[in-house]
């Protein structure tokens, strides 16, 4: 927005702050101070910090070879991020890239960068349509899927047993396109072990790692579009389902790939969250980021891509089941968004993609700043039925 823009708001506020006092018409005095110096950003304390003064963490996914050979990157991550996930590491092609050869050597470089900048440890993802190996569809039609689909579940959560803050178990089992009335996707897994293999996954990683928070993780939830609104409840089902068979699901994984230009309803999603809370599970936005493909690139869509946040982040904060924001990537120089994994997230113009917290250069950005903003104010504590307890600090 041009700076006549932003002084015109700023009159027209003052306008009607002075108007609502009942003195249109300011008495004479000294002159009004000069505007206030726009806040350093890069002065403000990190994320992780904000997050952990509100009993909350904040942290991003993070590939290891972009640790490695990006120092700007690796120190920016370590100032900001209080939880690191694995972007594609921990996946089943990369763990497990044949048929009883685990390789851990990707993820323990990234629990050793965690390790040695106290930061939490998210493991993503046990068990995911995409990122399969080859050698994986042939087997499980031609062996028991369920032993493979253990053995590789048992093996990878006992590697990193007490390491782990939560595991995402389950990524992306609902698929309402595909048809079947239980909103199940027609996934490879639920082609040779059927509807079970959720509970079968939850219940060896809770016996793997009976430390570890287990997660149910999904997208399409954020949103006020009808497919979202309808991918909530068959998402609820089956977290209902899940606890009304006791298997041990701890918490909802909110993706939150939001994409500015679409409806958001945040008191839709706050009763959906609830609904949530009121299964006894703890939600956490996992994945969050903006496709900003719709917007024009006009000088306006870093503060469209932060309000955007901003109202998302105020509301799923304002509910004490979510316990913590994870973005996917931290700096626009990586994000996936920018990826030939995200096609649909391609720009028209052809610029790449700005929805994450820090710019190319890392600096903060204008969403770095909402999500800040957003973090520091979320109320500290919640009574047990909800209510929002004296912020403590007050
Ligand atoms: C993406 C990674 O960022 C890419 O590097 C990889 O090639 C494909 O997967 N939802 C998820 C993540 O749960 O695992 C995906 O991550 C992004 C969408």
């Amino acid at each position: 927005m041009s700076r006549i823009g932003l002084d015109r708001r700023a009159f027209i506020a003052s306008a009607l702050a002075l108007a609502a006092s009942g003195c249109a018409t300011p008495a004479p005095g000294p002159p009004p101070s000069p505007p206030e110096p726009a806040v350093d950003l890069e002065a403000r304390p990190p994320l992780r910090e904000v997050a952990a003064a509100r009993g909350l963490f904040y942290g991003a996914s993070a590939i290891s070879t972009v640790l490695d050979r990006d120092p700007a990157f690796a120190a920016a991550f370590a100032r900001e991020c209080g939880l690191l996930v694995p972007d594609y590491e921990a996946k089943w092609d990369q763990i497990q890239p044949a048929p009883g050869l685990f390789d851990f050597s990707k993820v323990n470089r990234l629990v050793e960068f965690a390790r040695a900048h106290g930061m939490l440890f998210r493991g993503h993802a046990l068990l995911w349509h995409h990122q399969v190996p080859s050698w994986l569809p042939p087997a499980l039609a031609s062996e028991d899927p369920r032993n493979i689909l253990e053995a590789h579940v048992r093996r990878v959560v006992e590697q990193y047993r007490g390491a782990v803050h939560s595991w995402d178990v389950v990524n992306e089992a609902v698929e309402l396109n595909d048809g079947r009335s239980d909103g199940l996707r027609n996934s490879l897994w639920l082609k040779s072990v059927g509807p079970g293999y959720l509970d079968l996954a939850f219940r060896v990683a809770h016996e793997a790692d009976p430390g570890a928070r287990l997660s149910y993780n999904d997208y399409g939830l954020d949103h006020a579009e009808v497919w979202n609104v309808r991918k909530r409840v068959a998402v609820l089902e089956l977290l209902r389902d899940l606890r009304g068979r006791d298997v041990p699901i701890d918490a909802l994984g909110l993706q939150a790939h939001l994409t500015a230009g679409l409806p958001f309803d945040g008191a839709g999603l706050r009763a959906f969250i609830r609904a949530v809370a009121a299964l006894g599970l703890e939600v956490y936005v996992t994945e969050l980021d903006v496709i900003d493909a719709r917007l024009p690139d006009d000088g306006t869509r870093d503060a469209k891509v932060a309000r955007l946040v901003g109202d998302y982040l105020g509301a799923v904060l304002a509910e004490p089941a979510v316990k913590g924001v994870i973005t996917w990537g931290l700096s626009d120089k990586y994000s996936w968004l920018n990826s030939p994994s995200a096609p649909e997230a391609r720009r028209g113009d052809g610029k790449p993609v700005r929805g994450l917290p820090l710019d190319p250069e890392m600096r903060r950005t204008a969403m770095w700043k909402a999500l800040a903003d957003s973090l520091g104010t979320r109320v500290i504590g919640y009574n047990s039925d909800g209510r929002a307890a004296p912020d403590r600090q007050g």
